[in-house]
């Protein structure tokens, strides 16, 4: 069986509390993706990679799980799933769920049992201490609470309602195993992996991500679950780079397809203070990483072509000059389309969706975002900066809900949005884009062919990347080769004018009007192809 039609996928990410709400809660829900299907299937992905809809107290959107085999009322029923499964299926789109396995809800019937006593069966199936030790949760303060029944402390690596699963114990292992089956049985493709670096961890060494029995326990995993199938795997890794992420990838290893990487985010952080200050943005130090990873150990590594998902600010503020707004969104697209690996698009990528635009902390609802306040304070930070840092960098910033129309909350529900919808104009909905055949939303319609038309298949997987002008402190641009057919990009990352390298071939993609002889205007991107 040929077991690597994760390299043939264009997936879209749904935060599907944001995304569509079927039942006027203000909550996106399961039967609204339902009604959304159609709208994906046009777009041209393939594959959809959700969110947590699983049983949850919602302490952290979701990756909070407390039954790993029952979807949360506020998304819907397992029918609904059922449905969502079965009329995917229908459209030939494939399902990515995401696990969430380094730890579970405290309200997952495991840890309710697990905290009662120390014989207790499941007492095991969590990280126990008699006291705690320095480790930080990255959701602040410390990794380890108190549990009076016990007398113990157990560890949650982020907030106290999420503790941390013992991946070292077999039969909590088992368990994990036989519920990834369940799902792949009944039709799943594959899994996105919530914070996987962190399941092998050393606790008592301070080791908690990439620790010692990390790769022993990925290759148990997927010999006894999804490597028996073609399917998709994609692990969530904050601490690797292009380098060791191949402990993930290679396919000798038997471990996953491929993982996200954040080196290009986490370049930019500031020492202090971490991702929420950021240090001014240089394209050059970011084509470096990315270009890096595409140069690097490609026999053992497929990439994972995103730049956005529901834990960041989005892209387009991160980087564009939003003067430029869908001239930007459309050459972050062609930028990344046409390199190695698979694309991740997240919702409300293919309309120019940008930043929230909350004004009090009374607007958040992301508990990381919440208490970013006081850990920023502790750490000396001035109010004003905590509230620039937060406008900029909270995760809530992605998770807004997704903008459809003209009506009330850009149609997204006739209920009170669970948090606040952006104060965008309607002219980014996708009804709007939908009319107009120079919108962001066309031009994704229309680059995402090009990826999947079989002319271009072999050379966007199996073709050489080779970067060009890297002298250049504006331009992203490299050429794809395989078997005498040459793909290229040529995209001006800059809000300003550069001059245009001369050009061989046919203009395939190109996101403005009409072209400028010797110019390449701000952020304007050509992709051309020669065989
Ligand atoms: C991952 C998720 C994030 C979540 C965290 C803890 O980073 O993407 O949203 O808060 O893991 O599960």
């Amino acid at each position: 069986m040929e077991k690597n039609s994760y390299k043939d996928q264009i997936v879209y990410q749904i935060y599907p509390r944001s995304f569509s709400d079927s039942q006027s809660d203000g909550v996106g829900d399961i039967k609204g993706i339902v009604d959304k299907l159609d709208y994906l299937k046009d777009l041209g992905i393939t594959t959809i990679w959700l969110s947590p809809i699983f049983s949850s107290p919602m302490e952290d959107g979701g990756y909070d799980i407390a039954d790993y085999y029952h979807v949360d009322s506020l998304f819907g029923t397992d029918e609904d799933l059922d449905l969502l499964l079965k009329e995917s299926k229908k459209r030939g789109l494939k399902i990515l769920l995401d696990l969430v396995v380094n730890h579970t809800s405290d309200k997952h019937h495991w840890f309710l049992e697990a905290k009662k006593s120390k014989d207790n069966p499941y007492h095991d199936y969590y990280v126990w201490r008699e006291k705690p030790n320095t480790l930080k949760s990255t959701f602040g303060g410390s990794a380890w609470e108190y549990n009076a029944e016990t007398n113990e402390y157990y560890l949650h690596l982020f907030a106290k309602g999420q503790p941390d699963l013992n991946w070292q114990n077999p039969a909590l292992r088992n368990d994990i195993y036989k519920m990834m089956n369940y799902w792949l049985d009944k039709g799943v493709y594959g899994f996105r992996m919530d914070v996987i670096e962190n399941i092998g961890k050393d606790p008592d060494n301070l080791i908690t991500a990439n620790g010692p029995t990390l790769h022993p326990i990925l290759q148990e995993m997927a010999a006894s679950t999804f490597a028996k199938k073609d399917s998709m795997t994609v692990g969530e890794t904050w601490c690797s780079n292009a380098e060791t992420r191949v402990l993930y990838t290679d396919p000798k290893r038997h471990e996953l397809n491929m993982v996200f990487l954040f080196d290009d985010f986490s370049h930019f952080e500031n020492p202090k203070y971490g991702k929420w200050v950021r240090k001014p943005f240089v394209m050059k130090e970011l084509r470096e990483i990315i270009f890096h990873r595409q140069m690097v150990e490609q026999e053992k590594s497929w990439d994972t072509l995103y730049w956005n998902n529901h834990d960041l600010p989005r892209a387009l503020n991160r980087y564009i000059d939003l003067k430029y707004r869908g001239e930007g969104a459309k050459m972050l697209l062609a930028a990344n389309l046409f390199m190695r690996g698979t694309p991740f698009i997240y919702q409300g990528d293919e309309i120019g969706m940008v930043n929230g635009s909350f004004r009090s902390k009374e607007e958040y609802r992301d508990i990381e975002t919440l208490n970013a306040y006081d850990e920023l304070k502790s750490k000396g930070l001035d109010n004003k900066s905590i509230e620039k840092a937060i406008r900029e960098v909270s995760r809530d910033n992605a998770r807004v809900p997704m903008q459809w129309s003209s009506k009330a909350h850009f149609g997204f529900s006739n209920g009170q949005p669970w948090l606040k919808c952006s104060d965008d104009g309607i002219a980014w909905t996708v009804e709007e884009e939908t009319k107009n055949p120079r919108s962001v939303l066309s031009f994704y319609k229309k680059a995402l062919l090009i990826w999947k038309d079989r002319q271009f298949r072999d050379l966007l997987k199996d073709g050489k990347f080779i970067p060009q002008y890297e002298e250049s402190d504006c331009l992203w641009s490299y050429r794809r080769i395989h078997e005498g057919k040459t793909l290229e990009v040529i995209a001006n990352f800059s809000n300003q004018t550069q001059k245009l390298p001369k050009i061989e071939g046919q203009i395939i993609l190109h996101n403005y009007n009409y072209r400028l002889s010797d110019n390449l205007r701000p952020y304007e991107a050509i992709v051309i192809y020669k065989d």
